[in-house]
């Protein structure tokens, strides 16, 4: 069957209606941790646990975007195509705006970034589409929908960094930012990806000092994306 897919911005502002796109998008990220368990740094048996109102609270955090791929049968109508209707296919978590001070990987090896005044920062993560959707553009759509956001935010005449840390040998993932103009930025440790992510909660209590090998040795990829509002149009 063909769908016609939406990238919509999950809006938080009312209570009702994000108690209830919380209750979906909990649905959907239990099963891209089942699904994909080996692609996400938490657990179904860590978000399962989760109430509904950690699930909404996690969705209202300040700084955190959340971009939802929605499938609709060919024959709904353009103004049906609403966050609410249709079958949540896929999710993108967008951070930021984040402070040079806050974003900067110091020893990941990669180049300069731009002071605050010259461009806003962000981090990508979460980025999920359902098996049965797969390979048909709806990553590079979520992707796009978060560097288009994130540009918008800068505001005309200031540059937008869009970030995302992957697992080195993740060489399907690398394909897919490579094709949407990212480019290699270094490497950072576990436990940087962790934070930079907003995952710190997943770190250990020591955060990572007796596992050094896991937490702390410098492999995976960093990749980034300038754009500009202008460009965007
Ligand atoms: C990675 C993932 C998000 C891709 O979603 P998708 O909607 O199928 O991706 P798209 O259709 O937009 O494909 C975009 C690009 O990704 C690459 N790609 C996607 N699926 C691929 C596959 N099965 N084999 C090879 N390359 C593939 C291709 O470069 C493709 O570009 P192209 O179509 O121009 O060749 C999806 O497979 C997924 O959710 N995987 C599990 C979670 C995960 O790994 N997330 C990434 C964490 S950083």
């Amino acid at each position: 069957m063909s769908y016609i897919y939406k990238i919509h911005h999950l809006p938080t502002s009312d209570p009702t209606f994000l108690a209830f796109l919380a209750g979906k998008f909990s649905s959907l990220r239990l099963t891209a941790l089942s699904v994909s368990a080996a692609a996400f740094s938490s657990t179904f048996a860590i978000e399962s646990a989760f109430t509904a109102s950690q699930w909404i609270g996690r969705l209202q955090r300040p700084g955190v975007h959340t971009f939802i791929a929605v499938a609709y049968s060919p024959n709904t109508k353009p103004e049906q195509q609403t966050i609410d209707a249709g079958d949540w296919v896929g999710s993108a978590t967008l951070l930021g705006p984040t402070p040079k001070a806050v974003y900067d990987l110091p020893k990941s090896g990669g180049p300069e970034i731009g002071r605050d005044d010259v461009e806003s920062k962000w981090q990508m993560c979460a980025v999920y589409n359902s098996p049965e959707h797969r390979g048909k553009g709806i990553a590079k759509l979520l992707i796009n929908g978060a560097i288009e956001y994130a540009a918008k935010e800068a505001g005309v005449g200031r540059q937008s960094r869009v970030r995302i840390i992957i697992h080195q040998d993740n060489i399907l993932v690398k394909k897919l930012y490579d094709g949407l103009g990212f480019v290699d930025a270094g490497h950072s440790t576990l436990s940087e990806a962790f934070l930079a992510n907003g995952d710190s909660a997943l770190l250990p209590a020591d955060g990572g000092a007796s596992q050094p090998e896991k937490y702390h040795a410098r492999l995976p990829l960093i990749m980034w994306k300038v754009s500009s509002f202008d460009g965007l149009r």
